[in-house]
């Protein structure tokens, strides 16, 4: 395993006893060259979980390894530096997750030089990554603002693969872009995936986008895993009732199906992660909920073909 995870919490203190459990038990492992695409609504914690993962927030508690190492609770400067040769990030956001006042050469090399490599062989590399991600030399003296939404994810993606990482966590990476360069933009991560032997962690919160790209899929529900399996099985033989739901209400990219699609949404508002009770955090909106499901919490468990679902029913 490249990245595991063993009962990893990211709880955030709100003040007056409040505690939002943003991240609240994640076991999980990413095997070497492996997309594992995360998905979950707005809200659910995949964020968090990506940057608590590579030591962009401290761990509440539970472990997460990177390579059989043990991550630090709490990195310092020195761990940052460290780790951010082996682990990146790439944001949701190509808008705002670029310093406007810098220019593409300085965003992009901005890793080079924290690690202390020359400004010539920095540049050469900014050349160099900015061909590969499709842009070119020129666009180095120029600003963000100057570049559309898809050009400015490259530029992010650029910054993130320019340091050569392991590791990449990919923080829904296109769901700000238009429909038509959201493609572009991930058949170059897959290209790079191919090429680089790059291993990555997908968030996005559509499946379908999501079950292209990625080997395996888990399916994450206020800050818990609810079923985790090869991308196309829990697409299309979705065990869980959340992911069932889930699947029903993310519209199929193909128009003709989308035209005789039912559109169904989630019924049930999304309980609150602050100060969560006992039992399944699903219990609330789920079509198939027992008595069982509000007193006892389920276990992620592994169900034959390499499934695994957090549920009574299984
Ligand atoms: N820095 C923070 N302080 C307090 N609450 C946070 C912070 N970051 C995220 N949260 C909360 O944690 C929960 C999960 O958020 P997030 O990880 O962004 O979800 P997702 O990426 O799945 O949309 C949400 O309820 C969000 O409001
Ligand atoms: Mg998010």
């Amino acid at each position: 395993m490249l990245v595991k995870t063993d009962s990893l919490k990211k709880h955030f203190y709100l003040g007056r006893g409040q505690t939002l459990h943003a991240v609240d038990g994640i076991s999980l492992n990413i095997a070497e060259n492996e997309i594992l695409g995360l998905v979950g609504e707005s809200g659910s914690g995949k964020s968090t979980f990506g940057k608590t993962l590579i030591g962009l927030h401290d761990k509440t508690s539970g472990d997460a390894f990177y390579q059989g190492e043990l991550l630090p609770k709490r990195f310092s400067a020195n761990d940052h530096l460290r780790f951010s040769r082996e682990m990146q990030m790439i944001f949701q956001d190509p808008y705002s997750s670029l310093n406007p006042r810098m220019t593409v050469l300085d965003i992009v090399s901005e890793g080079l030089r924290m690690q202390g490599i020359p400004d010539k062989d920095a540049i050469e590399r900014v050349a160099h990554w900015l061909g590969r991600v499709g842009l070119n030399v020129d666009h180095m003296s120029r600003y963000p603002h100057e570049f559309s939404g898809g050009q400015r994810q490259r530029i992010g993606i650029a910054r993130a693969m320019i340091i050569e990482p392991n590791f990449i966590v990919c923080d829904e990476p296109i769901s700000a872009l238009d429909v038509s360069v959201q493609a572009q933009v991930i058949n170059l991560l897959d290209e790079l995936k191919q090429s680089l032997g790059l291993t990555l962690l997908f968030i996005a919160h559509d499946l379908s986008m999501v079950r292209y790209v990625s080997d395996r899929m888990a399916v994450m529900y206020l800050g818990s895993l609810v079923e985790v399996g090869p991308a196309n099985e829990v697409f299309f033989e979705p065990k869980h009732p959340y992911t069932q739901l889930l699947v029903e209400s993310n519209p199929e990219p193909d128009p003709a199906t989308e035209r005789e699609r039912i559109y169904r949404t989630i019924d049930g508002e999304v309980t609150s992660p602050v100060n969560v009770r006992h039992g399944c955090r699903f219990a609330d909106r789920c079509p198939k909920v027992m008595d069982r499901c509000r007193v006892e919490t389920p276990e992620l468990i592994a169900t034959p073909n390499s499934r695994q679902v957090a549920c009574h029913l299984f």
